[in-house]
């Protein structure tokens, strides 16, 4: 068995003395990314457009684990914000191992009613964001000789939405394309590119959502594990794809929905 794997099993820290870029972290699954990935003792990089939570958050969770949290504000939508996120990691000289490509959200729009400017901007944050940021952190990673991507995908991409707009699901099923292709081309440089797929997952927005719209109880029912998933049960896979216990993992996408897609 590998030494790193051995270490895992006996109670070190999965990811201890690596540093991690999780974007989206200042709300739902890459919140909770980020206290899980600290606790298990990497240093992080939080990367959200809403920079005043993202702040308060990195503070948070400098203070509870003594990690090294660094935040950057960045809209993905926007290239050149990406270059100025990459600029200020090799300024302040943060060396990374672990991109989560958390970041993302759809819009319900009736399939007759999406116009080109909203197709482009889901495209533009679930999938040409998660390309960009990719690109970047394995030009980065194989100086390093290595790393590790992790991209959030969704049940979408893997069958379709019932809420979500087509553009989302395209997106998604997008992100878990990149994810193969990526995963081959890397795999040379000890880079692996993997992906999660939640489900119903209670982040904030989902749970507000549900709550509007009196839909909670019928979903829950309908999940065969006959609730909707935790965000920590998310980042729980997460933290799996970017550690060593999955180090021979690599170009594959992980479902995590309580049984949704065997219906
Ligand atoms: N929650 C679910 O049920 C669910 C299910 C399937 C897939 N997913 C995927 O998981 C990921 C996280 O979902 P969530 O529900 O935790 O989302 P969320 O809406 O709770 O949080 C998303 C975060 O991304 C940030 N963000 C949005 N646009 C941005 C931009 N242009 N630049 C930088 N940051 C931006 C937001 O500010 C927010 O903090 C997304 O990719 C989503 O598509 C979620």
């Amino acid at each position: 068995m590998q030494p790193s794997i051995w270490k895992c099993l006996e109670g070190a820290s999965l990811i201890c003395g690596k540093r991690a870029m999780i974007t989206g972290a200042a709300a739902g699954i890459g919140k909770a990314c980020s206290h899980l990935f600290a606790a298990q003792g990497a240093d992080l990089i939080l990367v959200d457009c809403r920079e005043q939570e993202l702040k308060a958050l990195a503070s948070d969770i400098a203070a509870a684990t003594g990690r090294e949290v660094l935040a950057i504000g960045t809209d993905l939508t926007r290239e050149d914000d990406i270059d100025r996120l990459f600029k200020k990691i090799s300024e302040t000289n943060s060396p990374f191992q672990i991109l989560v490509n958390n970041a993302g959200g759809g819009l319900p729009t009736d399939i007759f009613e999406i116009t080109a400017d909203e197709w482009n901007r889901v495209i533009s944050l679930n999938l040409t964001s998660v390309f960009l940021l990719s690109q970047k952190a394995a030009r980065h990673f194989r100086e390093q000789a290595g790393g590790a991507i992790v991209n959030l995908s969704s049940i979408a991409g893997r069958s379709t939405s019932p809420t979500a707009g087509c553009h989302y699901t395209s997106a998604k099923a997008g992100v878990l394309g990149l994810t193969r292709h990526m995963a081959r081309q890397l795999a040379a440089f000890n880079i692996r590119v993997n992906a999660v797929c939640p489900g119903v997952v209670n982040s904030e927005r989902l749970v507000r959502r549900m709550e509007e719209r009196g839909t909670r109880k019928s979903v829950d029912s309908s999940i065969p594990l006959g609730r909707i998933g935790d965000v920590d049960e998310v980042a729980g896979c997460c933290l799996f794809l970017a550690s060593d216990l999955s180090g021979y993992v690599t170009g594959a996408s992980l479902d995590v929905n309580g049984g949704a897609l065997m219906l």
